[in-house]
């Protein structure tokens, strides 16, 4: 079958829409895609810094599609595996090496297939997946998050950390944020954060503890040097979930981790489990994305280049039909 979509053809290309032939599993149903939305994996891969990239490459893992003239949202983490805990060998991520959601149309196992939240637009609904699984089992499965608890989410131009925010926040946690923006500090507390502090600041940790105290629960993506902030502001029994490296490897004081009897956690994405409840939860709390801005499909660099140079805050939608 020929499918218009963006694809990568070979390593140091960015993506170009064309004719693409995608042959069908016979496990697999056929969808129309209605809109997509970026996430930074697609970045990574798009500039070869991620493992076992197979071209040519069609990207997207977030997805919403029509079929049989209903619309569904797409569970992006494939082949979870037996074990809640962990995923097994055989899981892998919608949008390489499997073809994404930046197409005409998407191959796709029914099974993945999730009724789409009633109270969300098209662009919110296709906002979610990824992001808002990850988010969803980095605070729930994985640190264990108690209402009334204080949170604490790094980096929150992030469409992850935005998710955690809303979702803390629904949960009746306080919740604060950092940023390299204080436009964007400015736009979570609008959002119902209790208050953000710029992550660019050396004394970061200091200035939260002396004017908020230490956290429960924190989230984070970066890693690198200002790990060892956060782990200067846990409290006593304190977990930190972390789903992602973007500033690289880290280093910290184990001294305060030990006498904090403090967790430091990994997360990645979620099993069908965690997605089901995080829609459960979405629904029940009536949580709508933040979309940063939407793109045509044939504007995909426009807003890959966007996501690079980490202005954003929100999502990054494309809309695929025109
Ligand atoms: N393991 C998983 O399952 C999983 C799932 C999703 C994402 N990830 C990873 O998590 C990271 C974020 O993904 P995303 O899709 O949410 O990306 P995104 O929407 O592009 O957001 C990236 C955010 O990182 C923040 N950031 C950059 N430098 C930082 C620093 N030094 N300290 C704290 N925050 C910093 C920025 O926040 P400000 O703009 O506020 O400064 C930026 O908005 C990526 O590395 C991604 O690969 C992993």
């Amino acid at each position: 079958m020929k499918v218009r979509a963006q694809v990568i053809k070979e390593e140091g290309e960015y993506p170009s829409l064309i004719d693409y032939q995608m042959n069908v599993s016979d496990q697999n149903i056929v969808a129309e895609v209605i809109c997509s939305a970026l996430n930074h994996r697609d970045l990574w891969i798009v500039k070869g810094q991620y493992g076992r990239i197979k071209y040519p490459v069609i990207l997207g893992s977030d997805g919403l599609v029509k079929y049989e003239g209903k619309k569904y949202i797409i569970n992006p983490g494939l082949e979870w595996g037996d074990h809640q805990a962990y995923q097994g060998p055989e899981f892998d991520i919608l949008g390489m090496p499997s073809e994404g959601c930046f197409a005409e149309k998407v191959q796709i196992n029914e099974g993945y297939l999730y009724q789409k939240p009633e109270h969300l637009s098209d662009e919110q609904a296709a906002a979610l997946p990824l992001a808002g699984l990850t988010a969803y089992r980095a605070l729930f499965s994985r640190a264990q998050l108690k209402n009334n608890e204080q949170v604490f989410i790094s980096g929150i131009g992030g469409g992850v950390a935005l998710f955690a925010m809303q979702f803390a926040i629904a949960y009746g946690c306080e919740v604060y944020v950092s940023s390299s923006s204080q436009d964007k500090i400015d736009r979570a507390i609008a959002l119902g954060a209790a208050g953000g502090f710029l992550y660019t600041d050396d004394d970061m940790d200091k200035q939260i503890l002396k004017s908020v105290g230490p956290m429960d629960v924190i989230i984070d993506s970066a890693g690198g040097p200002g790990f060892s902030k956060l782990v200067n502001i846990t409290s006593k029994g304190a977990r930190i979930s972390i789903y992602g490296g973007t500033q690289g490897k880290a280093s910290f004081s184990p001294q305060r981790l030990f006498w904090n009897q403090a967790s430091i956690l990994g997360s990645t994405m979620g099993s069908p489990d965690d997605f089901e409840k995080m829609i459960q939860f979405v629904n029940a709390h009536k949580i709508k994305p933040v979309i940063d801005s939407v793109f045509h499909l044939q504007e995909l660099n426009q807003a890959l280049e966007k996501m690079k140079v980490g202005g954003q805050f929100g999502k990054i939608v494309i809309k695929n039909k025109a």
